[in-house]
């Protein structure tokens, strides 16, 4: 049985939980940078221990704060964009294009232009109808265009190049995790599907038209706590790579097995070490090389499991209010001043967290109160029940501050204006213990600055 991961997950002392309140209000993201480092070195180290050489690749979707994805970079990281936002999101925090990898299932036409004029160092090839789009800009002799230029300070008249291509797989596995954050199996609007012979026939039709293609790619789902369908989609990408040579004299440069590993968010999931992760995708990507001569470079693309732990979002409760259930029984709502704005998981996918009293407003009281079950609700016009049945100090009161941990992925970078709530602020607790406002919160005007009321 391989080793679990021991809870390292970041919290707040009662003291800081206090100051941040005070400083920049709630409800606040806080993230700990030496959290946030230690965990990107910790995955690195394990990975380049099975396989030197080997990059690792975080994917922005998970935190695209802009401080983060600098500390990513930092840290030895190339960054996976899905958008022309996130690509404009790494650029304008220093990243260069060519450490960036251009993911999508449909990128439209202005999009790869984009990706091509900034020099994306890869772009994720993901359909036929892109494969097309790709031949055409890289046979296009026209230099970026002005917009596009000046949008990532390009001169106007460089040429652009077509960047490295990889071909994603859909490699036919089903992970168990949660059907909607599951992309590996055959029934998937991702990649090209392996067993019908797309993926195959992608490659050809990417070698016919001269394009740089150079590997291939699989990201098999999310928060993945049994390994089996990231070693399995590795297995099948290295085989891919060997069947390519054999056929077709393809040297695959180039293999990424993309993210998926889970992490804690209650004590219910066990998340394993990531030491025996790395050995065990790595093992499994390097059996069907043996012989063949091949010795691509080895990529993964971790978000969750690089930030999700170095992250808390702090509230405050507003209302406590025990109502009836039926049958004499009751249920004790606490309601925070946040909701699934700043945090849609439970809502998406019923979600769980950890949830802790980080402070208590009563300070008079030392006191510490047995556990009692609470429903900690959002402030949202939905059943907008956060975290459910979960055990709480009896004593909580109005005012007192509640953490909820491993918020640091598909927290802020799922937020949204539901309601018209404003979204939080996010401050980096510095390795020095010093406090970084990295996005501070959003305001009224900004919250109105699209709207164009017409003489109606
Ligand atoms: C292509 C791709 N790579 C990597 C990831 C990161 O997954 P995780 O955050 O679970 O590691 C995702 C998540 O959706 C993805 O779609």
């Amino acid at each position: 049985m391989p080793a679990s991961a021991r809870d390292a997950r970041f919290r707040l002392s009662p003291d800081l939980a206090l100051t941040l309140a005070e400083q920049f209000g709630t409800p606040l993201y806080v993230l700990s940078e030496s959290h946030l480092r230690g965990r990107i070195r910790e995955y690195r180290a394990a990975f380049r221990a099975v396989a030197p050489g080997s990059r690792l690749v975080f994917a922005s979707k998970a935190n695209s704060t802009l401080a983060v994805l600098k500390i990513a970079h930092q840290e030895g990281c190339l960054i996976d964009v899905a958008s022309e936002g996130e690509l404009r999101a790494a650029l304008l925090a220093g990243i260069p294009a060519s450490d960036c990898h251009l993911h999508g299932n449909y990128k439209t036409m202005p999009e790869l232009a984009f990706a091509f004029a900034a020099g994306v160092g890869e772009i994720v090839v993901d359909s036929f109808a892109e494969i097309e789009m790709l031949s055409e800009l890289a046979r296009s002799e026209a230099p970026p265009s002005a917009m596009v230029a000046k949008a990532i300070g390009l001169p106007a008249e460089e040429p652009v190049r077509c960047p490295d291509l990889v071909i994603r797989v859909a490699p036919g596995v089903d992970p168990a995790t949660h059907q909607k954050i599951s992309t590996g199996q055959d029934d998937t609007k991702f990649g090209f599907n392996l067993a019908d012979g797309s993926a195959e026939r992608a490659l050809l039709r990417c070698l016919e038209l001269g394009l740089p293609v150079v590997g291939f790619h699989c990201h098999v789902g999310s928060q993945l706590l049994d390994p089996e369908a990231q070693r399995a989609g590795g297995e099948a990408i290295a085989q891919l790579a060997a069947d390519m040579l054999r056929r077709h004299g393809f040297e695959t440069k180039v293999l990424n097995v993309g993210g998926g590993l889970g992490v804690r968010y209650t004590d219910a999931d066990d998340p394993m070490a990531v030491e025996d992760y790395c050995r065990l995708v790595v093992e499994a990507m390097r059996a069907p090389l043996e012989g063949t001569g091949l010795d691509p470079v080895l990529m993964q693309e971790p978000g969750r499991s690089l930030v999700a732990e170095a992250g808390v979002t702090l509230y405050r409760v507003g209302v406590v209010k025990t109502v009836p259930t039926g049958e004499g029984r009751t249920r004790t709502y606490a309601s925070v001043d946040g909701g699934l704005s700043d945090n849609p998981r439970p809502a998406l996918y019923g979600s769980r967290y950890t949830v802790l009293r980080a402070a208590r407003v009563d300070q008079s009281d030392e006191g510490e109160a047995g556990a009692a079950k609470f429903t900690v609700a959002g402030r949202h016009c939905e059943t907008d029940k956060l975290f459910v049945d979960v055990d709480l100090p009896a004593d909580l009161a109005e005012g007192d501050l509640l953490q909820v941990l491993c918020t640091g992925a598909y927290n802020s970078s799922m937020a949204s204006n539901y309601n018209r709530f404003l979204r939080p602020a996010t401050v980096l607790v510095r390795e020095d213990g010093s406090l970084a406002p990295v996005q501070r919160r959003e305001t009224y005007d900004e919250l109105f600055a699209r709207e164009i009321l017409p003489a109606l």
